[in-house]
C-alpha cells in the first residue's frame, strides 16, 4: 500500500482532497491510502471534511512559528509520523519550506488551476489566476500537476489538461469548469506515480507505458 499525505491551507474547501481520498477507496488510484491531512487550521472546511471521511488530521499553523525553518521542522515531524510515499498539496498556498521539499524529493505534487509556466508564482491562486487568464486574451486555459521544488509553481510538470475559454467567461465560470478537470488530472498523475511510471529527468517528467 502506498501512503499518501495531503497538505491543505487554512481556508481550503478540499475538493481535490476529497477526490483523492475517494479514488483511493474505490480503486481508481490503486493500492493507495490517504494516511493524513495536514492543515493550518482545525476549522478549515477541508479538515472538517477529512474527519467526516474518517481520515486523520493534524494542525501545523505556520503563524505559530517564528520562521519557515521551524515551521518546516514541525511539518516534517508530523509527516515523519505519517510515513508518506507521496505528499499531495491540495489548495496549499504557501511556499513549502525548503527542508520539507529536500526531505521528499520528487515525492511532493501540486495542482495549479492554469497552464504553467504561465499564470503561476507567489500570490497566484484562486480567482486571481482565472482573472489573469481572462485578461490575457488567451483562448485556452487548463490545469497543471507538477512536482514541487523550492519555488512557487516551477517544479517539473507531470500532466496538463486544457479547458477552452468562452467569450462570456468570468473568473467564477472558468474556475467552475476547470475544477472537475483538476480532479481528473490530479487522480491520473497520482495513479502514474503509484504505478511507478513517472521518471524525472531534469525539468522533464517521462511517463513510462
Ligand atoms: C484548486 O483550484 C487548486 O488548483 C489550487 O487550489 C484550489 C484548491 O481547491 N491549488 P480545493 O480546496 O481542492 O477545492
Amino acid at each position: 500500500m502506498k501512503r499518501i499525505a495531503i497538505l491543505v491551507s487554512g481556508v481550503s474547501r478540499g475538493s481535490n482532497m476529497r477526490a483523492i481520498i475517494e479514488a483511493c477507496r474505490d480503486g481508481r488510484i490503486p493500492d493507495s491510502t490517504v494516511v493524513a491531512v495536514v492543515g493550518a487550521r482545525d476549522d478549515a472546511p477541508a479538515m472538517h471534511n477529512a474527519r467526516t471521511l474518517g481520515v486523520d488530521t493534524a494542525v501545523v499553523n505556520p503563524r505559530e512559528f517564528p520562521d519557515p525553518d521551524m515551521y518546516g521542522d514541525a511539518l516534517l515531524w508530523v509527516l515523519q509520523k505519517a510515513q508518506p510515499d507521496l505528499i499531495c498539496l491540495a489548495g496549499y498556498m504557501r511556499l513549502l519550506p525548503a527542508r520539507v521539499v529536500r526531505a521528499y524529493p520528487m515525492r511532493i505534487m501540486n495542482i495549479h488551476p492554469a497552464l504553467l509556466p504561465l499564470f503561476g508564482g507567489k500570490g497566484m491562486y484562486g480567482l486571481k489566476v482565472h482573472q489573469a487568464v481572462l485578461e490575457s486574451g488567451m483562448k485556452v486555459t487548463g490545469c497543471t500537476v507538477h512536482f514541487v521544488d523550492e519555488q512557487y509553481d516551477t517544479g517539473p510538470i507531470i500532466l496538463q489538461r486544457c479547458v477552452p475559454i468562452r467569450s462570456d467567461d468570468t473568473p467564477e465560470t472558468l474556475a467552475a469548469r476547470v475544477l472537475p478537470v483538476e480532479h481528473e488530472t490530479y487522480l491520473e498523475a497520482i495513479r502514474l506515480f503509484v504505478q511507478g511510471r513517472l521518471r524525472v529527468e531534469g525539468k522533464h517528467v517521462r511517463v513510462d507505458e
